[in-house]
Parts: C-alpha cells; structure tokens; sequence
C-alpha cells in the first residue's frame, strides 16, 4: 500500500513537471548561449581580436573603446532575444562614411565568429548569432 502511494505521489510530480515545461517560452538565442556573462566574453575576445588585426584595428583608432564595449554587449544581448534595452546609435549611423568594403566586413565577422568561439559557442551557435547580426549589413557597407 505505502509503495503503492509513493508511486502515485511520483507519478503526479513527473505530471506537473511535464505540464510547468509546457506552459515555459521556448529559450531565447541569449539564454541557449549562456545570457550575459557570455555576451561580455564574446565583446571581450571581439575587442581582443581587432586589436591584433592591423587593418581592422585602423577602423576603430580614434574609437572610445569603453563605450563601443558597452554599447556593442548591449546590441548583442537584444539581437538575440536577451533582456537588456540598447542605447547606441543606429547600425547605419555608426557605420557611415567609414567606407567599409565587403572584404573588411567579411573579416570582421571572421574575428566575431573566433570570439564566440573562444567564448564556448558551438558552430550551430555562432551561425545563429551571424544570422541575427547579418539582417543590418547593408547599413554597414559602403557607406
Ligand atoms: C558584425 C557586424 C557589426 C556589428 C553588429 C557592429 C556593431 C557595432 C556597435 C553596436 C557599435 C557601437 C555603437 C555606438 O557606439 O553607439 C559599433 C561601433 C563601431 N563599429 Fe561596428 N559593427 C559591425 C561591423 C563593423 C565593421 C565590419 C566595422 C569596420 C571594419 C565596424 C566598425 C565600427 C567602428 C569603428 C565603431 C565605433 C565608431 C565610433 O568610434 O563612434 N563595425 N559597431
């Protein structure tokens, strides 16, 4: 009989749990990556990685690096669904008349996608990031 009840009261729990998870909203991309510590190592290794490329680095010479810090965690904490507000400027207003070429875009994305790596990120991952990230390119270039 006592196991007989123990089975029940087993039973029913494994019943809730199933019903809780139902009713949870799928995860967002932030959360399935890890949330905001992960987006700050992401900036960190990102500002890491430009600082070692010469021709990258150029770009951003007369940049205050602690705002583009803040301002770039900000941006990809809300890109992948994450609860933050961003308080930069527009993709189009920060990129114009840097003259960015497709080549140099291409190899920033390059020292993005060595930083989510470095930050733990699986290939899947980085390619969901890239995905959210890519819906702004045509602001960036060649303006
Ligand atoms: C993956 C695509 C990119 C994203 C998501 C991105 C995002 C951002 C964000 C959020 C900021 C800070 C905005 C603010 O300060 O209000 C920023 C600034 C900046 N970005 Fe990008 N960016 C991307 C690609 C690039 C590329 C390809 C270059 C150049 C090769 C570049 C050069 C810069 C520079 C120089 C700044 C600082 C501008 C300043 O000093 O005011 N970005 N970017």
């Amino acid at each position: 009989m006592v196991s007989f009840i123990k089975a029940s009261v087993l039973i029913f729990c494994l019943f809730l749990v199933a019903c809780a998870n139902q009713n949870k909203a799928p995860e967002s991309l932030y959360d399935d990556v890890g949330g905001q510590p992960v987006m700050i190592k992401i900036t960190d290794n990102f500002i890491q990685e430009i600082s070692f490329n010469r021709t990258i680095y150029q770009y951003f010479a007369k940049t205050n690096i602690d705002r583009f810090r803040e301002k770039f965690i900000e941006y990809l904490c809300v890109s992948t669904g994450g609860p933050c507000q961003y308080t930069g400027d527009t993709m189009l207003k920060v990129h114009q008349g840097q003259k960015i070429t497709e080549a140099d875009f291409n190899t920033t994305v390059d020292l993005l996608v060595a930083a989510m790596k470095d930050a733990g990120l699986t290939y899947p991952q980085q390619n969901r990031v890239l995905e959210v990230l890519a819906k702004t390119r045509r602001e960036m270039l060649y303006q």
